[in-house]
């Protein structure tokens, strides 16, 4: 259902040209989850919101497509995409959303909106549809009254997921939509993102820094770095067999239950991405450098059936 192909999307700031999303490619089938998983500052949200055809100013896409059911959502008008895309086809739990519900508003002014503007719903129409949804996500009719002030954080989230499903989009993108919460009520959460795939079949990006947390729901996994994608697969693929020397050192920084091992983290920070370094953007922290990281970028090649990998160490196998 979603091919992006060559994305890029940059920002164009006084400073420079920053890459955040740089020639990036994958697909998703309808009900399947991918996890996009990187460090701060890598382009997750940035690739999020060029799904969505949103990309906050100085920000734009700047080349690649984006084939939404075989339709190119990179380059739609702003109207197109407010007609056909947004939040029908395709809706997104921002990153720190639940923090940003209106506060003079209760819970059914801010979600009877859309279907108020929409849809040519009338209130009563759409009470009956929001007590559906608030059901669906754990949550009973005594919250329609409420403000936000008066929810827990695990309530105000399940609010946000519920304001994603309204008008029954095929693709959900959630931004980090756990990591604000407790362990307890993260558990909760996740445990209703694998309740709604199961029952609408619904496909979903999972973005986080969490690797632990996509492997819980992800059938996929595309790990970011500095803009790029550096390896993609199933999650079998690179939770059993991770190729990229970036990707085993994210996994290596799970913390193990009574393990001895000492957890290690990859030293050094991201680059700046207006000038990231020439070659493979990893390669002033990668442990196994060589002349030729430093020179020339890696291509990516498919290790094993759906399984990629931009890295030196593999191209020169
Ligand atoms: N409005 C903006 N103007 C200029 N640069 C931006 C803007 N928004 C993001 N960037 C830059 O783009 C890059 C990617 O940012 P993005 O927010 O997509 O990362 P992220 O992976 O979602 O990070 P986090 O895990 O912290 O949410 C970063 O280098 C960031 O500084
Ligand atoms: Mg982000």
């Amino acid at each position: 259902m979603l091919e992006v192909k060559g994305l890029r999307t940059y920002y164009f700031t006084l400073k420079g040209v920053v890459k955040a999303v740089d020639n990036v490619t994958f697909s998703l089938g309808k009900g399947e989850v991918l996890g996009v998983a990187g460090e701060s500052g890598s382009g997750k949200s940035t690739l999020a919101w060029s799904l969505m055809g949103y990309v906050p100013p100085p920000g734009r896409i700047a080349g690649g497509q984006i084939l939404l059911d075989g339709e190119d959502v990179a380059k739609m008008s702003e109207d197109e995409l407010r007609r056909k895309v947004r939040w029908k086809k395709v809706s997104m739990i921002f990153q720190g959303a639940m923090n940003a519900l209106t506060p003079v508003f209760t819970i059914e002014d801010q979600m009877a909106e859309p279907f108020i503007i929409h849809m040519n719903m009338t209130k009563r129409e759409a009470r009956e549809r929001i007590v559906e949804l608030l059901k669906e996500v754990g949550l009973d009719e005594s919250f329609l009254r409420r403000y936000p002030h008066e929810l827990s954080g695990g309530q105000k989230q399940r609010i946000v997921i519920a304001m994603a499903l309204l008008l029954n989009p095929e693709l959900v993108i959630a931004d980090e939509p756990t990591t604000a919460l407790d362990v307890v009520v993260q558990a909760q959460i996740m445990n209703l993102f694998k309740k709604i795939k199961k029952e609408y079949n619904i496909s979903m990006i999972f973005i986080t820094h969490d690797l632990s947390i996509i492997a819980e729901i992800a059938d996929k996994v595309a790990v970011m770095y500095a803009g790029k994608v550096v390896e993609l697969g199933t999650s079998e693929q690179i939770f059993l067999n991770p190729q990229h020397p970036y990707t085993q050192g994210l996994l290596k920084s799970i913390p193990k239950l009574r393990s001895k091992e000492k957890i290690s983290w990859i030293p050094g920070t991201p680059p700046n991405l207006v000038t990231p370094p020439p070659g493979c953007r990893f390669h002033p922290r990668c442990p196994y450098v060589m002349d030729v990281c430093k020179r020339d970028e890696p291509p990516m090649v498919e290790v094993e059936p759906g399984h990629f990998v931009a890295c030196h160490l593999i191209s020169r196998r």
